[in-house]
Parts: structure tokens; C-alpha cells; sequence
């Protein structure tokens, strides 16, 4: 016999044994399949016992799992495909076995075991940015504030021009706009500062509403720059509002949202659309104003801009500015969870990552 008639009889004799051992392995989990699927269980003790048996950690789904790698590959998938199918009956199986016994106690008015654990429901999360809006639509509610929400494409009046920005009004530049059309009359809009002149040119004083909204700018994304990020804009108008008014309505959103010791500041500013205007900073919460990472140890942090309402902005609203004054305001909903939760970059918001979002179970 020459040697390579001897190997082949050697190699015959192998696959003749790994055969025999894929027809037991095969026919082993079709037995297990049928046993499962006539099982019956009289009582919750009957059920539990079939789920240590076959679903249990040292059960015999397991065991079988085990006999994968004793298969040729190709026999592989035939074989997880039947594995899955044993599982899922005897789940099927369990879950009927649950039912009956679950029904049949309450039928009795008596659970057969008062300390067995309830079932665990995965609960979902809150995104952290709809804590944050809802948190400030509580705040402001309070204090007589509705809500109200305006398109995400807006044309060039509600965005700018009413805004006291005309078309070759510089303060355009600040905003990087993403424009929708080439005549740039249609474009997503740069801040919920449209949504006022909507709600101004719809109705007369007094008025006080916020505002919450997705905004669009034309911006690299990075840690502290994206190009859709979230406001919220708050309006007041009615007789005789002041800028008092205005400090006291931040101070009172400042200490709900961070704590009672916090302290507001007001910056000198600009925005076209308000007179005077300002820049609104709270007092470091985490250091307490002393200096730390989050204020860049300038113990103060930027929340918002604001101010009173342009007169000119009330006038293209048709709203008699010799007998009302307002104010307006506008802060960023991402800026306040990266304070709040300390939030370090931006783009964690938008990636829906789990690990990210699960840290926000039962916040705020
Ligand atoms: N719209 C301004 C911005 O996006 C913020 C602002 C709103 C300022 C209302 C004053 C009053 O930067």
C-alpha cells in the first residue's frame, strides 16, 4: 500500500468519527426540542424546576451550546440556527407555565408566593437635554410663563430683518447661517429669537412665554461648537415691565436650576434686537465663585444673552412701543446640562451612545 492510499484510509476513518459524533450531537438536541415542547408543569414549583433544567446556567441548552465546537463548520450554522429554536421554546414554554400559575393565584385571590422578586422591567431614560428643557418649562411655568414653538425653517424677516438686523447689518456675521435657497430668503434658523416676532405679530400685550427650540449654525463641529444645538428664549411684554423685572426673572430660573446660593451678574452687551443688553453669568455653583475647572477659575459662568426689547422690534410687530416695554432673553439648553452635569463635550449629546445616556436615570 503506498503512503497515499494510507493516508486517505486514515482521513476516511477521521470524518467516519466526527460523523457519527454530528448525527449524536443533532440528534441529542432534537430529542431535547420534543421533550420541551410536551413539557407540562402543574404548579409555579414545576415551572421552576423546568427552568433550572433546561434555561438554568448548568441546564441542558447549555450543555448543548457546548457541543458546537465539537462540529465541522459547515455544520455550525445548521446547528446555532436549531440551538436558538430549543431556546426559544423552552422561553415560550416558561413564559405559558408563568401566565397559568400567575393567572390561576390571582384567580384564588392569593399569589402561591407573596417573597418571590417582582419582575424586572428595563426602564429607558430621559435624554439629558429633555431633563434640562422640561426642568426650565417647570421653572418658568411657575411664574406665568406659557409655551409656545415656531418652525426650524424660517425665512429671512422672523430671523433677522424683523429682528432689527436689515441685510447688510453686520451683526449677521455672528451667526454662520446655513441658508436653504440662493436668494438666502429661506434658511434654518440661527435662534429661537424668530419665534417672538411670531408670537408678536399674532398678538397684543401682555404676553409672556418661553420659547424652547433646536437652532442651526454653520460651525465645525467640536467639543464646544456644533451645527444644531438647542435654545430657549423667554418674552415679556406688557406696561411697565423693567430691567428689574428682568434681573429678578433670572436670579428666580438662576437658584431653581442651580441652587439657592447661587448669584446672577449682568454684562454689558449687544444684540440688535434688545436696548440695553446683556450678557447673563451665574456664579460658579461647583467652587462656589472661589475658582475652579468648570468657571475657569473665574468663579463666574456665562448662561445667556438678554435684554429690553427694541423698540424698533415692537414697532415691526404692529405693538405700540410708547405704551409697553418687554424683555427677552435666550439661553442655550446643552450650555446648562454641560453646567449642570458637568459635561465636558458637546458631541456626547448627539451620539445616543447608552453608556452616555443611562448615567441619567432618575436626574434632576
Ligand atoms: N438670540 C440671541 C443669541 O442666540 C440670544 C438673545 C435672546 C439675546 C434674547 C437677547 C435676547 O445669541
Amino acid at each position: 500500500m503506498g503512503i497515499t492510499t494510507h493516508r486517505k484510509v486514515m482521513s476516511n476513518l477521521k470524518y467516519r468519527v466526527i460523523f457519527a459524533r454530528m448525527d449524536e450531537i443533532f440528534g441529542k438536541a432534537g430529542a431535547v426540542l420534543d421533550e420541551i415542547k410536551a413539557a407540562t408543569a402543574g404548579n409555579a414549583d414545576e415551572a421552576e424546576q423546568f427552568r433550572i433544567r433546561y434555561l438554568g446556567s448548568k441546564g441542558v441548552i447549555k450543555e448543548l451550546f457546548g457541543f458546537m465546537g465539537q462540529l465541522p463548520n459547515e455544520k455550525k450554522r445548521a446547528y446555532g440556527q436549531l440551538m436558538n429554536t430549543i431556546k426559544a421554546a423552552a422561553e415560550q414554554k416558561l413564559e405559558e407555565f408563568r401566565q397559568a400559575f400567575a393567572q390561576k393565584s390571582r384567580g384564588e385571590g392569593r399569589p402561591s408566593d407573596l417573597t418571590a422578586p417582582a419582575y424586572l422591567y428595563p426602564m429607558g431614560t430621559r435624554h439629558p437635554l429633555s431633563i434640562i428643557r422640561n426642568k426650565v418649562i417647570e421653572i418658568f411655568s411657575r411664574v406665568g410663563f406659557q409655551v409656545a414653538e415656531g418652525p426650524e425653517i424660517e425665512d429671512d424677516w422672523h430671523n433677522f430683518t424683523a429682528l432689527n438686523m436689515p441685510e447688510d447689518h453686520p451683526a449677521r456675521d455672528m451667526q454662520d447661517t446655513f441658508f436653504l435657497t440662493t436668494d438666502k430668503k429661506w434658511l434654518l434658523r440661527t435662534h429661537t429669537s424668530s419665534v417672538q416676532i411670531r408670537v408678536m405679530e399674532q398678538r397684543q400685550p401682555p404676553m409672556k412665554f418661553i420659547f424652547p427650540g433646536r437652532v442651526y449654525r454653520n460651525e465645525t463641529i467640536t467639543a464646544r461648537a456644533h451645527c444644531t444645538f438647542h435654545q430657549v428664549e423667554g418674552l415679556y411684554i406688557d406696561k411697565d415691565v423693567s430691567f428689574a423685572d428682568l434681573k429678578q426673572t433670572m436670579l428666580y430660573f438662576a437658584q431653581e436650576m442651580f441652587g439657592r446660593y447661587v448669584e446672577v451678574r449682568f454684562r454689558p452687551s449687544f444684540f440688535p434686537f434688545t436696548e440695553p443688553s446683556a450678557e447673563v453669568d451665574i456664579s460658579c455653583f461647583v467652587c462656589g465663585g472661589s475658582g475652579c475647572a468648570v468657571c475657569k477659575q473665574s468663579g463666574w459662568v456665562e448662561i445667556g444673552g438678554c435684554g429690553m426689547v427694541d423698540p424698533a422690534v415692537l414697532e415691526n410687530c404692529r405693538i405700540d412701543y410708547e405704551k409697553y416695554t418687554g424683555y427677552a432673553f435666550g439661553m442655550g439648553i446643552e450650555r446648562i446640562a454641560m453646567l449642570k452635569y458637568q459635561i465636558n463635550d458637546l458631541r456626547l449629546f448627539f451620539q445616543n451612545d447608552v453608556r452616555f445616556l443611562r448615567q441619567f436615570r432618575g436626574a434632576l
